[in-house]
């Protein structure tokens, strides 16, 4: 691993995009000095430049110095939080590149926790621009082999980290200071609960509220098409329904899609479906989380129709 790591430091460094494990999925890396190959991710990805990237650090020291507004409730959430699965939204200085924030004059920051990303962090002492590696709008990927696979014809080199312990994304809020108090917002909801961070801030004498549904004009990437496997995939909240009837209303509902979501052109399905199979997840949400992606995408692979009870 030790010469994995080496290789992926040298890489970065002459300006290539890699695979990066995270504990949450894994990301497709830059530096963020690099403009041409910040350029070259939203170009491997087939990323809209409106979506603004992730950057990721490896201490809480080298996320304030990205920021002009870091506060006390970043100290506090950092404190209890990283490494780990909290993104947090704040006003970006001049090291951050207007490439990665899409234009706007906040930045998204977190220091993820999986070992070998931070041993790369550490080495290349540079932060890592990483949105999830996966083409824009698809399953998020969560083993190495899915990086590869989703990106086998730009043959990039993904550092082997295992599978994804967390498996669902981080959860992105930003920290607003306003007159005298701090709003605090939800842009992405993730492994972390909003009643994580009410607990964590709870009994700090300092002004904040928190509202508690995500925000999703204030982040970009908050878009309808998202996470989608190969295979249509329906999601279905009425129980004990025939096959026959899941059937009726798996086609009726397909019919009724309508050709473009958000700019983005839905592919039109020519026949009716006539099969599916139910994508079975644990009941223990941690663990459902962690199979989610890699099951969306197994089942992809294999089958023509994914139906899901929720
Ligand atoms: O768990 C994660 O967060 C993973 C791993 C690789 O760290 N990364 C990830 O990145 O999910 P991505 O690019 O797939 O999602 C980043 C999200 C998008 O919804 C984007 O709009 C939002 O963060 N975002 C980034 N910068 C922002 C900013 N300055 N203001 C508001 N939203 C921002
Ligand atoms: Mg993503």
């Amino acid at each position: 691993m030790d010469n994995l790591i080496d290789k992926a430091v040298n890489l970065l460094k002459s300006g290539e995009v890699i695979g990066i494990p995270t504990e949450t999925v894994y990301g497709l890396a830059a530096c963020i000095d690099n403009k041409e190959a910040l350029n070259r991710i939203f170009k491997i990805k087939e990323r809209p430049f409106f979506d603004p990237l992730i950057v990721h650090v490896s201490s809480r020291d080298d996320a304030k110095k990205l920021t002009l507004d870091w506060n006390i409730i970043a100290d506090k959430l950092v404190q209890k939080f990283w490494p780990g699965p909290l993104t947090l939204v704040l006003k970006k200085n001049s090291l951050v590149s207007s490439l990665i924030t899409s234009g706007l004059d906040t930045v998204a920051i977190r220091m993820p926790n999986h070992p070998v990303t931070l041993e790369l962090l550490y080495r290349i002492k540079v932060p890592l621009a990483a949105p999830s590696a996966n083409k824009f709008g698809k399953t998020s990927p969560t083993h190495a082999e899915h990086v590869r696979s989703e990106f086998k014809n730009e043959n990039i080199f993904v550092l082997d980290g295992g599978p994804c312990e967390i498996g669902i994304e981080s959860t992105v809020l930003s920290i607003e200071t306003q007159e005298n108090q701090y709003v605090l917002s939800l842009l992405r909801k993730g492994f972390i609960s909003v009643e994580d961070i009410k607990q964590c801030l709870i009994n700090e004498n300092i002004k904040w509220n928190i509202g508690e549904n995500v925000n999703a004009l204030a982040s970009p990437g908050n878009m309808k098409h998202h996470y989608m496997p190969s295979v249509p995939f329906v999601l279905c909240k009425k129980l004990n329904l025939s096959k026959t009837d899941i059937l009726f209303e798996i086609n009726k509902c397909l019919k009724n899609l309508p050709q473009m979501t958000e700019g983005i052109k839905l592919p039109p399905l020519n026949d009716r479906i006539t099969d599916f199979v139910e994508l079975k997840l644990s009941n223990n949400p941690q663990l459902a989380a962690r199979e989610l992606y890699a099951q969306l995408r197994e089942l992809s692979r294999k089958i023509l129709n994914v139906f899901c009870f929720i």
